[in-house]
């Protein structure tokens, strides 16, 4: 039976809903319109919400407008591959410069791709990279790579974890869709290092680790220094390749967040905002590693990949890292973010609203009992409160906040501070407006 919080969410949840929809005729129209295209009216399934979703009609610097007319403040951030913004004067000269200058589709080596592939060794520590389209291609290869230098073809993986579209372990278990999903064995709990530590001994046919330093999608859950390092040894150990997947967390720190954490992987794979917003992903590491693609060698790997070397992002890429995102940058930024989530943490006090996550990047929780430490996503099994976050996500929309439903926040750089103050305050008067369901002990 619900209890009385239960109902009296429920209810504030509906006539939310109702107002959504009375709200945004525009975008129901479209939702209408592109099922007669896609399955579902869809082509990715994250940015499918009930009743339906909000069809956006512009960006510019830290805003996004919609169909309807209403103005948001964009806390999505692309889900981190929108860092820059929309309309990043330093990206718009760079592309529109690639479009003049360069051309596209060269099919050939170009100078370009080798600026870009310098910055990022630079930058990322890495003796080699390769470039891809996306993160889930980069975790594809390193994996085909890691499997090729071992010669096993097992890989460890933690619940929770997602490696891309292709690679998710949503539950402690490979997602449906997931290639060559026998192959993976999932690590139940991310963050327990003795457990995992016991997974990655016995696993025979082990090839690699592959583990992210925060898992994003997985709840922005910041992995503990202990089981990184943990995992890290345990891997060496083994005899297997350490994979650090910075796709997410690459921009919490100038190196990474594996560097601010004084990790040493073998191989780490990028993706996301690198690209200047472009389609983007790459991985590399250490030499003995990235051989297996040498071409001059025989027996190597292959890498194919027509977008690989593209003139716009291979640009876009290289002004990223030389003139917008610098390390100073990037420190300041995840400061900002930082302190952010520090006032939102105050302004959640007592609440059912729990707050994680790492510098830019920050995770909102709702929980019957509004629990302030998550270790993993097994710790909020049965305690997740999904009226109340469905009911904040439609509520920070009337305020003009464009966040995602699952609550994941990805600052965008250059979004004004009277806006962080405005959120702090939205948030802080939501939950006094819902008090009765959303304090605990309520
Ligand atoms: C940690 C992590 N790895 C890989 C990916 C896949 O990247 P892409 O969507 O570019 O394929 C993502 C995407 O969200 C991610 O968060």
């Amino acid at each position: 039976m619900a209890s009385p919080n239960q109902e009296a969410a429920e209810a504030a949840l509906r006539a939310a809903e109702a107002r959504f929809i009375a709200n945004n005729p525009l975008s129901k129209a479209q939702q209408d319109l592109a099922v007669g295209a896609f399955p579902g009216g869809n082509t990715r399934t994250l940015l499918h919400t009930s009743p339906f979703p909000l069809c956006m009609k512009q960006g510019k610097d830290a805003y996004v407008w919609d169909v309807d007319g209403h103005k948001y403040v964009d806390f999505v951030g692309e889900l981190t591959a929108g860092l820059l913004g929309h309309s990043h004067p330093t990206i718009h000269r760079t592309l529109l410069s690639t479009l003049s200058d360069t051309g596209l589709s060269l099919g050939a080596t170009t100078a370009h791709e080798h600026t870009l592939a310098a910055l990022l060794c630079a930058r990322f520590r890495l003796d080699r990279v390769r470039m891809t389209s996306s993160g889930t291609e980069a975790n594809l290869h390193a994996l085909a790579g890691a499997r090729h230098l071992t010669g096993r073809r097992r890989v460890v993986v933690f619940s929770g974890g997602y490696h891309g579209a292709v690679l998710s372990f949503p539950g402690g278990k490979p997602a449906a869709n997931t290639v060559d999903a026998r192959d993976f064995v999932v690590v139940p709990r991310y963050n327990d290092v003795s457990l995992a530590r016991e997974v990655i001994k016995r696993t025979e046919d082990l090839a690699a680790v592959l583990v992210e330093p925060m898992q994003g999608a997985g709840g922005c859950i910041v992995g503990t220094r202990e089981f990184l390092h943990g995992v890290r040894r345990a891997a060496g150990e083994k005899g297997v390749v350490f994979i650090l997947d910075e796709v997410m967390t690459s921009r919490l720190a100038p190196g990474g967040l594996g560097s601010q954490m004084g990790l040493e992987p073998d191989l780490v794979t990028l993706g996301k905002y690198l690209g200047g917003g472009l389609a983007f992903g790459a991985f590399g590491g250490r030499e003995e590693v990235m051989r297996v693609y040498d071409p001059r060698v025989e027996g190597a790997l292959a890498h194919s990949g027509t977008f690989n070397n593209n003139t716009l992002v291979v640009r876009a890429g290289a002004a990223v890292l030389r003139d917008v995102y610098t390390a100073e940058v990037c420190v300041a930024f995840n400061e900002r973010g930082e302190g952010f989530r520090e006032r939102l943490r105050l302004a959640a006090k007592g609440s059912r609203l729990s707050v994680t996550g790492w510098g830019s990047l920050i995770g909102l929780h709702f929980t019957e009992d509004g629990m302030q430490e998550i270790s993993c996503g097994e710790d909020l099994k049965g305690k997740e409160r999904l009226d109340m976050r469905d009911l904040f996500w439609f509520e920070m929309l009337e305020a003009g906040f464009w966040t995602t439903r699952r609550g994941l926040i990805a600052m965008i750089l250059g979004t004004p501070d009277d806006e962080l103050d405005r959120f702090v305050e939205v948030v802080r008067g939501f939950l006094e407006k819902h008090r009765h369901t959303m304090m605990v002990g309520q």
